[in-house]
């Protein structure tokens, strides 16, 4: 099967022609896309508490344990087409976020939509993001 993007490097794809997935048909010239989120918050993948914030469950020798696991952790993609940034992304994030972490505390304001639970809406990228989330940073020295 050979598929196009529909935007310069990214999902979703169309497919170019007709196949069978998953038991679906589906036809040529059809929009398709994983749903990146869902699949990270599949209970019967991360169980019943997979919409909780719990790095550890990432732990590479958790990860090796469960079924399918290279396919359960997807914020890059899988596959040819994967993100080629990944690594320096990783890298990027551990530094930067290190950085703040020995500098400033942050927390939500007061009044914020998001103090219950993260409220999530569609970017630019496939991926969900965060609504409008203004975040309080206090020195720590
Ligand atoms: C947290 C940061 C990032 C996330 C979550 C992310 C996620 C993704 C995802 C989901 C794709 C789509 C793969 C597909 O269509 O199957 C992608 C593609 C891509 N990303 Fe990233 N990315 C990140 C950072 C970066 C960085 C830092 C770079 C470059 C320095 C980069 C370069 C690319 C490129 C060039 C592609 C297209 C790969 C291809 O089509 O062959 N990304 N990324």
């Amino acid at each position: 099967m050979r598929m196009v993007s529909t935007l310069k490097e990214n999902q979703p794809r169309i497919t170019t022609e007709p196949l069978q997935l998953g038991g679906y048909h589906i036809p040529a010239g059809t929009v398709i896309t994983v749903d990146i989120y869902c699949l990270m918050h599949n209970r019967k993948v991360w169980g019943d508490d997979a919409d909780a914030f719990v790095p550890a469950r990432h732990e590479p020798q958790k990860l090796n344990q469960m079924p399918n696991n290279v396919w359960s952790w997807l914020p890059f993609s899988g596959g040819p087409r994967k993100c080629v940034g990944m690594g320096l992304a990783m890298a990027e994030m551990r530094t930067i976020l290190a950085m703040l972490l020995r500098k400033y505390e942050f927390d939500l304001p007061e009044g914020s939509i998001h103090a219950d639970k993260i409220q999530l809406c569609h970017g630019e990228h496939p991926l969900l993001i965060p609504l409008d989330m203004p975040i309080k940073f206090t020195k720590r020295y």
